[in-house]
C-alpha cells in the first residue's frame, strides 16, 4: 500500500490518470466501481466522461462490477446502486460495450445470488482495477465494521448512519434498506490493483486508524495496508492525522 497527499481538486485528474494507464496496459481490464458520495463530489466520474468525449479514454473492450447493491429495494429503484452507476457513468459511456455486473439486491434467494457474485468475480479473473471510497466508520465496499469478515460475498447489516436516508423514494422508514449485499475481503484483496479516494476533513480519524493503525476487523480499511498494489488518494485535511 502506498499513500499520496495530492490537493482536492487533483484528485479527478489523479484517478483518471491511473485508470488511463491502467486500460492502456490491459484495454480488458476488469474496472471495480464504487457509489457513495466521493465520485460525484470530487468528479471522478465526470472526468472519466470527458476524457473520453475527448477521445482520450475508452471503454470497448473493457467490463464493470459494482462490489455492492443495497437489499430489499429493485433494480431501477431511484435509490439502488445501480441507478445511481446508470445515471453518473454507464449511461455517459459511449464506447461502453458490455452489460455492467451489479449484485442483484432483491434477488428472492439472497444466498443464491451471494454464491452467483462469487462465482462471476472468479470467472471474470477478479478485478483489474477497484475504485473504492472509505466509510466514515471504515467500511470498504459494504463490509462494515464487525468482530468477523466473511471471505465471500454476503449479507451485511448496515449500520444506522449508512442506510440511506429516508427520502420521497421510500413510502415508509420500513422500506428503507437496513441490508446490503457485498463482496468479502477475498474479492478485495484479489484485486490486482486498487486506488482508494479519502478526502476532506471528516475522513482524517478514520484515514489514520484505517492506514496507520493497527490491522483489525474493527477497520475493515486497514485490510489494505496488505494489499501489494493499493494506492491510497488523500487530500491535505484527510491526511491531517497521518
Ligand atoms: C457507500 C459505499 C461504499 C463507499 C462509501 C463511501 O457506503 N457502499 O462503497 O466507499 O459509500 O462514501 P462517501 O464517498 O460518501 O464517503
Amino acid at each position: 500500500m502506498k499513500i499520496e497527499v495530492i490537493p482536492e481538486e487533483a484528485i479527478r485528474s489523479r484517478v483518471a490518470d491511473l485508470l488511463t494507464e491502467q486500460l492502456k496496459h490491459n484495454p480488458k481490464s476488469v474496472l471495480g466501481m464504487t457509489t457513495g458520495s466521493s465520485p460525484l463530489k470530487y468528479g471522478i466520474y465526470r472526468e472519466w466522461i470527458r476524457r473520453e468525449q475527448a477521445g482520450e479514454l475508452a471503454f470497448h473492450e473493457a467490463k464493470f462490477v459494482n462490489p455492492d447493491e443495497l437489499v430489499g429495494i429493485p433494480a431501477d429503484h431511484p435509490e439502488s446502486y445501480r441507478s445511481y452507476m446508470r445515471e453518473h457513468l454507464f449511461s455517459q459511456l459511449q464506447t461502453l460495450r458490455s452489460e455492467p455486473h451489479i449484485p442483484d439486491g432483491y434477488a428472492t434467494d439472497l444466498l443464491a445470488e451471494c454464491r452467483r457474485f462469487d462465482q462471476l468475480l472468479a470467472d471474470l479473473g477478479y478485478v483489474d482495477w477497484q475504485l473504492m471510497g472509505l466509510g466514515l466508520n471504515g467500511h470498504i465496499a459494504f463490509i462494515e465494521p464487525s468482530d468477523h469478515i466473511p471471505a465471500k460475498t454476503y449479507i451485511s447489516q448496515l449500520f444506522e448512519e449508512n442506510r440511506p436516508t429516508q427520502s420521497l423514494h421510500f413510502r415508509s422508514e420500513d422500506e428503507v434498506p437496513k441490508r446490503s449485499i457485498t463482496i468479502g475481503l477475498e474479492a478485495v484483496m484479489k484485486a490486482k490493483s486498487i486506488v482508494l479516494v479519502a478526502a476532506g476533513e471528516n475522513k482524517a480519524d478514520m484515514v489514520a486508524r484505517a492506514f496507520s493503525g493497527p490491522i483489525t476487523t474493527c477497520v475493515p480499511a486497514s485490510f489494505l495496508q496488505l494489499h501489494a498494489n493499493a494506492t491510497i488518494i488523500l487530500d491535505p485535511a484527510a491526511a491531517r492525522r497521518i
